[in-house]
Formats: structure tokens, C-alpha cells, sequence
């Protein structure tokens, strides 16, 4: 049976204890269109309130350390996440892998500790502007892929979400086409299944993200392979938030 589609909010660096009115109102929203797996992830410091206020959403974080514990000023692991109530955790971002140096590597291992944690991983990936360009960008993103995702999963089709996320495309307005969204999902498609096995690798969701509001959400989402949305800015309001969601629901009526 097909998933559900998957609508998750990346809020960021967004949010002080003010925008729990706006989870409660997501978490409220999303109780009535069971139809979509709605989620939210806010920063560290709501993540347990968001949580106890939820009974529809899950609530994620945004990266976590690879290591278990011990002396690293800053960092949150896998463990102390889950305890907060993080059932997800979204990994390898563009904006850490940019903003924060991280290699694949990094984000494999940290894929892996967030896997221990008995949490879910989306895992991100997306070209710059400059390699869809040159024309690399689909083997830019297998590549990236590939290194990033980790090979031992035990039930890969309930513990790993993709999001492709070209990088042009986020926070700028500019969303990727239906054509070029459909072309890279049914590359990283073959690539699931290559790793994960036909059975499990064919209904892994492959979420997009870039530029998603209400407006654009019902043709995104209607692309070839996209199981889902990973939302920043449109995220920050339940209206505009649930409004992608609705969009989401409705392609599935059909
Ligand atoms: P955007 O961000 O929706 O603001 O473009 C998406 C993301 O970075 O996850």
C-alpha cells in the first residue's frame, strides 16, 4: 500500500515559545486530514514543548551529533533528541552542509547514530545552481546520496525519507519544474533500489523541497515520485502550513 503523503516543516532557526500557538494550531489542522502525515521540526529549544503540546504531529529536529555523548560544547546526540520527543531527525541539510562544512561522511555517521536512536532520518540532498548548469546535477545528487545514506538499515521504508532539495530553489521563490523534479526523483528512485531492495526501495518517499507554499504545492506535489514536501518558510504559519497539506490530501483523492 502507498504511503501517506509526507508534510514536514523545517522552521530553522525560527521560533521562540510564541509560535506554540502556531504548532497547536498545525497539530489541530492536522487532525482532520488524517489522509497526510503532517511534521514538524522546530528548533532545539521548542522541541519538547511542541512535542507535549502534539497528539496528531510528529515532532523532529533539525541535525544532531554523531557521537553518543561527552565533552562537545553545543552539540545535542541522537539520544538526547528521542528523549526530548524527536521521532525524526532531518540530516545533511544544504545549510549545514554549507553553513557547517559537513561532508558526506559526517552526515552518513550522523545517520546512523539518529538510526540507533530509534529515530527517522530525511536525509537531503541537492545541487547548487552552478552544477544543474554544467548539466551534473542527477549524478551530483546520486553521488551525494550514495555516500551520505547509510547501507545497513534495518526496515528502510519506515526509518528513511529523502528530500531533494536543489539549492537554487530554497528560500528564493524559485521552485524547481514538474519536469526536472520528476527527472531527479526517478533517478534517486533507481538508486533506493539499488540499495534497499525492490520491495522496500519502491516506496521509500522521496520528498521535494524549494519554494513550496500554497499556490505551487498542488502541481509539486503532483510530480512523478514525490511522496511529500519538506517546507522552511511556508512552514512558519499553521494557514499556510496546513494549506500545503490540504493540496497534499487532495492529489491523493484523486
Ligand atoms: P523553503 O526551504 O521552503 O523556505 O524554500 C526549504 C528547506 O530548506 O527545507
Amino acid at each position: 500500500m502507498p504511503q501517506r503523503p509526507y508534510i514536514v516543516g523545517n522552521w530553522k532557526m525560527n521560533g521562540t515559545r510564541a509560535m506554540l500557538s502556531e504548532a497547536r494550531a498545525i497539530d489541530r489542522a492536522a487532525q482532520r486530514h488524517m489522509k497526510v502525515e503532517v511534521a514538524v521540526a522546530p528548533p532545539y529549544t521548542l522541541l519538547h514543548a511542541v512535542h507535549r503540546e502534539a497528539a496528531q504531529i510528529a515532532v523532529g529536529a533539525q541535525d544532531c551529533h554523531p557521537g553518543e555523548e561527552g565533552a562537545h560544547t553545543g552539540d545535542i546526540s541522537a539520544t538526547m533528541l528521542a528523549d526530548a520527543g524527536a521521532k525524526f531527525v532531518i540530516l545533511g541539510h544544504s545549510e549545514r552542509r554549507m553553513g557547517h562544512g559537513e561532508s558526506n561522511e559526517l552526515v552518513r555517521t550522523k545517520a546512523e547514530a539518529a538510526l540507533d536512536a530509534g529515530m527517522r532520518v530525511i536525509m537531503c540532498c541537492g545541487e547548487t545552481e552552478e552544477t544543474r548548469n554544467s548539466g551534473k546535477a542527477t549524478g551530483f545528487v546520486l553521488d551525494q546520496l550514495r555516500a551520505s545514506l547509510p547501507e545497513q538499515v534495518e526496515n528502510p521504508l519506515e526509518s528513511i525519507a529523502i528530500a531533494y532539495e536543489p539549492v537554487w530553489a530554497i528560500g528564493t521563490g524559485k521552485a524547481a519544474t514538474v519536469q526536472d523534479i520528476g527527472e531527479m526523483h526517478g533517478a534517486i528512485r533507481t538508486l533506493l533500489i539499488d540499495l534497499y531492495g525492490e520491495e522496500q526501495g519502491i516506496e521509500i518517499r522521496i520528498l521535494y523541497g524549494g519554494s513550496v507554499n500554497p499556490e505551487n504545492a498542488r502541481e509539486l506535489l503532483g510530480a512523478d515520485e514525490v511522496g511529500g514536501a519538506l517546507i522552511g518558510g511556508a512552514s512558519l504559519t499553521a494557514d499556510s502550513f496546513m494549506g500545503i497539506a490540504l493540496a497534499a490530501g487532495e492529489i491523493e483523492d484523486n
